[in-house]
């Protein structure tokens, strides 16, 4: 079993949130205040308060997220007949392979969520992996399952902020970030870190969420399903992919390959399939248009009945924001959340 199902996330306990009750509907106000441009929310606000915005999220979110897709928070090329965790674990396994990673080396995961593609790819390489979160609930969930799953001599999860990191200069073979640098104010000071950390010669690889080259800065429709993507994701904003070439770049490093996966899915089942109801999985139910829009009804009656915290709503709300302008953006091939990139420390 790759999941390991520590205490796993049942339905009720999507609505329990990394925070004490009273503080959900707060918390929710917060974040949707940050994106809010009548409130003065714009892409500025939300650069200086990433931090908050963030931790909002991911408290708000993990347990629906562990609840409706599992241990791994990002997404993956599909292919027929291949089952959804299959296909994040062959884009993990990926990934390490680009690294070589191997037993013996010490690698970094930059913004680990709960740490499922960390126990996958120690797993699979034997390599000992670090992740860093600045998400407290997070971290208490990921140690949980790096226990859980018999993997603490090889997994470790360290709370800190990625934009200043608490390790020494020169520590790890090599860096991973899964879907997460996109959090990041800046993408430059992030990268610089990563570089400080990294031994001469290491190697950096990630996925990163970018709007593609078919996005038209002029056209409504699109700036309509990016600020979707921004305002369901906790992201400041969401940038092309040459601003992630030129920061790796600033930041001292050599690219030696870069490369969108999201064309490599069977076009039959594209990477945002999931979230779109035509996938055949049941566990995908949750995750379906239908599914999730009698998630939210439901969320408000638990609400109402006080078994879910007020605000439970608004989170599912938010989440079914994202989803739609996921697909959306999916569809016209406008947004990517794979666009791969490999990069070298010299030395
Ligand atoms: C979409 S999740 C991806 C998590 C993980 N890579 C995975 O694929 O399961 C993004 C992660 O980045 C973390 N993160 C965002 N901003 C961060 C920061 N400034 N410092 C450290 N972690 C951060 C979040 O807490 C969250 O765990």
């Amino acid at each position: 079993m790759t999941e390991s199902h520590v205490s796993r996330r049942t339905f009720i306990d999507a609505t329990r949130t990394g925070l004490k009750e009273t503080e959900v509907g707060p918390s929710v106000e917060a974040y949707k205040h940050l994106h809010s441009e009548k409130e003065g929310g714009d892409v500025d606000a939300r650069k200086k308060s990433y931090a908050t915005m963030i931790n909002h999220y991911y408290d708000l979110v993990t347990d629906f997220y562990e609840f409706g897709w599992g241990q791994s928070f990002h997404f993956g090329p599909r292919h027929r007949g291949e089952a959804f965790l299959e296909s994040l674990r062959r884009h993990q396994h990926w990934l390490a392979s680009q690294l070589d990673l191997r037993e013996g080396m010490e690698v970094l995961d930059v913004g680990c969520g709960v740490g499922g593609p960390m126990r996958n790819i120690a797993r699979f390489s034997g390599a000992k992996v670090t992740g860093i979160n600045n998400n407290d609930y997070q971290i208490k969930r990921g140690t949980a399952q790096n226990r859980a799953a018999g993997l603490y001599h090889l997994c470790r999860l360290e709370k800190g902020d990625f934009m200043k990191m608490p390790f020494e200069d020169q520590r790890f073979d090599n860096a991973f970030a899964i879907e997460a640098t996109c959090h990041a104010p800046d993408r430059r000071p992030v990268f610089s870190e990563i570089f400080r950390v990294l031994k001469p010669g290491g190697r950096f690889a990630g996925y990163e969420w970018c709007v593609t080259d078919a996005f038209d800065e002029k056209n409504q429709d699109h700036q309509r399903i990016r600020k979707g993507i921004e305002t369901g994701n906790a992201l400041p904003a969401l940038t092309p992919t040459s601003v992630v070439d030129d920061a790796l770049r600033a930041a001292g490093f050599e690219i030696e390959e870069t490369l969108d996966r999201a064309p490599s899915s069977d076009p039959e089942t594209p990477w945002y399939l999931p979230l779109t109801g035509r996938e055949n999985d049941f566990r995908g139910i949750q995750r379906r248009p239908l599914g999730r829009a009698f998630i939210k009804n439901f969320v408000k009656t638990l609400e109402r009945v006080k078994l879910a915290p007020q605000g439970s709503s608004e989170v599912s709300a938010v989440l079914n924001i994202a989803a739609d302008a996921l697909v959306e953006g999916g569809e016209l091939g406008i947004m990517t959340p794979m666009y791969f990139f490999k990069a070298r420390k010299p030395g």
